[in-house]
């Protein structure tokens, strides 16, 4: 198949609308990461995204809509839900709540809840508003690796594999959506965001998160969101999460990376300023910055021939919790605690 990607203006956005009525995957700009779109009420086209991707048959989908009212004849809204909703979209936000019947099970792999979101990105939004449809979509990579953050990234994974990619640049927040579990009372993060606790308690009182965003799930747990059972945001290079003291943290880091090859450091700006023979990729001046640009620097080290990735870990608070959350995740969960090691 020949995959045309186009700019995400009027005339691209109508021909995605007309491939997506049609039963086709278009890959779309959000201000998460891209979308991997097909219709959510066309179970077939649902398949197409799980075999476009390689993507495990027990990983369900989000739906977008473009807000509240459409997304209350797909889901069972509670009080809650509709808190969030109200203050949090259009945007980065992905609520779970009881799926209704006009959403074939194949979108929530068979689970009886659905994901729904509405973007808050005007190509998205135009895309939803052209087709008249709820769009399904997961990122738009393979399965298992770093979510794309550029057009070119959805064309390193999927070129010859899907019709369409609308190229709109360049994703604003660069990690995908925080997802709630919102049927209850107290919302429970499932997979943290650029909607961070703290934000969603300040609407709703409190705000719990799963024990297993920053470490792996046991054999026998139950995973509250099937997504957290696979593997993820892998790149080709073994990566290590160092955390501890500033001080313990860039005297292991100097060892373990000084003078290698292809081993990259990723660390905030100003972090290992002086650090010889380290290899310092910068994640940006603070967390938002390491959002945006985690994805992008993942698929660079692959292309750079990089083997070796040490990061150093982030507060656990705010956005720095979701970032840590890929970074844990791409690592593996192996996480290195310096103080243990230095002992100064
Ligand atoms: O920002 C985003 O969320 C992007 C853009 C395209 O919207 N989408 C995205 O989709 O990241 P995906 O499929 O890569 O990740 C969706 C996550 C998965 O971890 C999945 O397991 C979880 O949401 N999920 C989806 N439906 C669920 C459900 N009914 N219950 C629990 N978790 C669900
Ligand atoms: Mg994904």
């Amino acid at each position: 198949m020949k995959t045309l990607c186009l700019p995400a203006d009027d005339m691209g956005i109508l021909y995605g609308a007309e491939l997506l009525k049609k039963g086709e995957l278009v890959a779309f700009p959000t201000e998460t990461v891209y979308g991997l779109g097909a219709s959510a009420l066309d179970a077939a086209a649902v398949a197409r995204i799980f075999a476009a991707k390689g993507r495990p048959q027990d990983n369900p989908l989000i739906a977008h809509v473009p807000g509240l009212v459409e997304a209350e004849e797909f889901a069972h809204f509670t009080p809650l839900a509709r808190d969030l909703a109200a203050a949090f979209w259009p945007g980065p936000l992905t609520l779970v709540l009881r799926r209704k019947p006009p959403i074939p099970q194949a979108v929530s792999a068979g689970l009886d809840t659905l994901a729904l979101r509405a973007p808050s990105h005007p190509v998205a939004r135009e895309l939803i508003k052209a087709s008249g449809l709820p769009i399904a979509a997961p990122s738009a990579n393979r399965s298992g690796r770093p979510s794309p953050t550029l057009a070119q990234h959805v064309m390193e994974d999927l070129d010859g594999i899907i019709p369409l990619v609308l190229d709109g640049g360049a994703c604003d927040l660069g990690l995908e959506s925080t997802v709630v579990d919102a049927r209850g009372r107290v919302p429970l993060v499932l997979r943290p965001g650029s909607v961070t606790p703290e934000m969603i308690a300040l609407v709703s009182g409190s705000c719990h998160t799963t024990e297993s965003v920053l470490r792996p799930l046991k054999e026998q747990e139950s995973a509250p969101s099937p997504g957290m059972r696979h593997v993820h945001y892998a790149p080709r290079a073994r990566m290590s999460l160092v955390e501890g003291s500033p001080e313990n943290c860039r005297t292991l880091l100097a060892r373990l990376a000084g003078g290698q090859e292809k081993t990259w450091v990723l660390a905030l700006d100003g972090f290992l300023d002086g650090l010889p023979g380290v290899q310092v990729i910068s994640l940006g001046k603070d967390e938002q910055e390491a959002a945006r640009r985690l994805f992008y620097l993942l698929r660079a080290a692959d292309q750079g021939g990089i083997t070796r990735i040490y990061a150093k870990a982030l507060p656990r608070d705010g956005l720095g919790l979701a970032v840590m959350n890929r970074l844990a995740r791409a690592a593996g969960f192996d996480i290195i605690n310096a103080d243990l090691i230095e002992k100064p």
